[in-house]
């Protein structure tokens, strides 16, 4: 008798299995009982025999409790008319634990209830449907950059460095020094394209956020390629055809999730290069006409993103955007120095802005007036100017944000639920 998952039951017609699992439902019907089992693959039906099973097994009807863990031996058939297409007829079942009274019922539970409950939350259809794909979207994006000859180099967690401005560090004591959790590891990157050519990291990021939105978290991961011997046009290049290939990727292999996502992925269809492109001047000239109050200058609200979004039934690419409110490393455009090199990618829908990037300065001196300008501690970032300095080269990048991503593809109103333990202004916990 052979260990087996749920998902392979197909495969099994005829023989003597083992599930292992938790009980997800059970209900009587006299001289036999059925349950429900999850495995993390599947659920799948078992029915207890009185005739199959001994007395101490057939009683366990009035013991299992939902989330009890248990095995199940047994024979596999075929069955439409059971949940997954298959059942098995129970020989035995061994009790690894009898679950307490489940705190999570099939009623609606408010959302804090339901994210203090996060820890068992995670067990249920829907959010074991977010998290596949999730995975699916993390596994797409990095095969399609292993495929294009990019190298995972990673960057550290810990560093001196602030790369997306100060107001969002995370400073913590680093034996007596002071130290900041990372908000991105692309100035990392930026040294490591001058070994490999194009690299990418791929983890946790920090921004101490202090507003409470539905696409902001405090913790987000974030998968950052950077290219030598690039400038924005070709960055915006790579940026659409990654996106492109995450979503085809997931409308090929999450099929089953979307649909328990009741996700409508007409627009997810659409979605291919090339992506429609307009200047930020452009993308204010747009806002303005329709009603919006907003003046050259300003940063997009995510009010903003979402009308401009509107617009286009692809993501769109937003770039050369006021160099007054970008970082420090953007490089400004040869023909109006008011502007930034920088290229944001908003989804379809008013999912926002998933991804942003562009192409960096290279001349070491104009970086040096810009960390004097922005009162940056210039000792700090002497390794950064380092690059400048022997071989400097035009490069670009861009940073995806993993649950940005997530909530877009499976259609999520909130951040919260595309990360396992989501870390928020108010929430720590679990
Ligand atoms: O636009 P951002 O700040 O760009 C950077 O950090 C660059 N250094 C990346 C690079 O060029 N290598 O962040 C990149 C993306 C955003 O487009 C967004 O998708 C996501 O990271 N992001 C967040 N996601 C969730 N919560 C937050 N607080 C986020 N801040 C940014
Ligand atoms: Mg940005």
């Amino acid at each position: 008798m052979s260990r087996t998952y749920i998902s392979d039951l197909s495969g099994k017609v005829g023989e003597e299995v083992e599930l292992h699992g938790w009980v997800y439902n059970k209900r009587s019907s006299g001289k036999l009982w059925f349950l429900i089992l999850r495995d993390g693959t599947g659920y799948t039906q078992c029915v207890i025999l009185n005739n199959n099973v001994s007395d101490g097994v057939f009683e366990l009807e009035n013991e299992l409790t939902q989330e009890s863990s248990i095995s199940v031996k047994g024979l596999v058939k075929k069955d439409d008319r059971a949940v997954g297409g298959y059942e098995l007829e129970a020989s035995d079942i061994t009790v690894h634990q009898i679950a307490e009274e489940y705190p999570i019922s099939k009623k609606d539970h408010g959302t804090a209830f339901l994210m203090d409950n996060r820890h068992l939350w995670l067990r249920s259809k829907r959010q074991h449907a977010i998290l596949k794909v999730r995975h699916e979207i993390i596994r797409a994006a990095r095969d399609f950059l292993d495929d294009n000859g990019f190298v995972q180099v990673d960057t550290p967690i810990f560093t001196p460095n602030a790369c997306e401005g100060t107001t969002t560090l995370f400073e913590t004591d680093y034996f007596g020094q002071k130290a900041y959790l990372s908000q991105s590891g692309q100035l990392y990157n930026e040294a490591t394209i001058m070994s490999f050519g194009k690299t990418y990291c791929f983890g946790p990021t920090f921004r101490a956020e202090k507003s409470k939105t539905r696409r902001h978290l405090t913790e987000f991961w974030m998968l950052e390629p950077e290219i030598a011997f690039c400038d924005l046009e070709e960055d915006m290049g790579w940026a659409e055809k990654h996106i492109s290939h995450i979503v085809e990727r997931c409308l090929e292999r999450c099929k089953e999730q979307l649909e328990s996502l009741e996700r409508d992925t007409s627009h997810l269809e659409k979605v291919s290069p090339p992506f429609p492109k307009i200047s930020y001047t452009e993308a204010v000239e747009v806002l303005q006409k329709e009603g919006e109050e907003f003046e050259w200058g300003g940063d997009f609200g995510g009010g903003h993103e979402t009308v401009l979004a509107e617009k286009f039934d692809k993501p769109v690419m937003i770039h050369r955007f006021p160099s007054a409110i970008k970082a420090f490393y953007m490089k400004h455009d040869p023909d109006d120095d008011k502007l930034a090199m920088g290229m944001d990618v908003l989804a379809p829908e008013g999912y926002g802005e998933i991804i942003g990037g562009g192409q960096r300065e290279e001349d070491i001196d104009v970086l040096i007036e810009r960390i004097k300008k922005e009162n940056l501690p210039k000792d700090a970032f002497n390794w950064y100017l380092d690059l400048r300095k022997y071989g400097s080269v035009p490069h670009a990048g861009y940073g995806m944000g993993i649950e940005r991503v997530v909530a877009w593809i499976c259609g999520l109103p909130h951040v919260r639920e595309t990360i396992p333990f989501p870390r928020m202004i108010y929430r720590l916990e679990p």
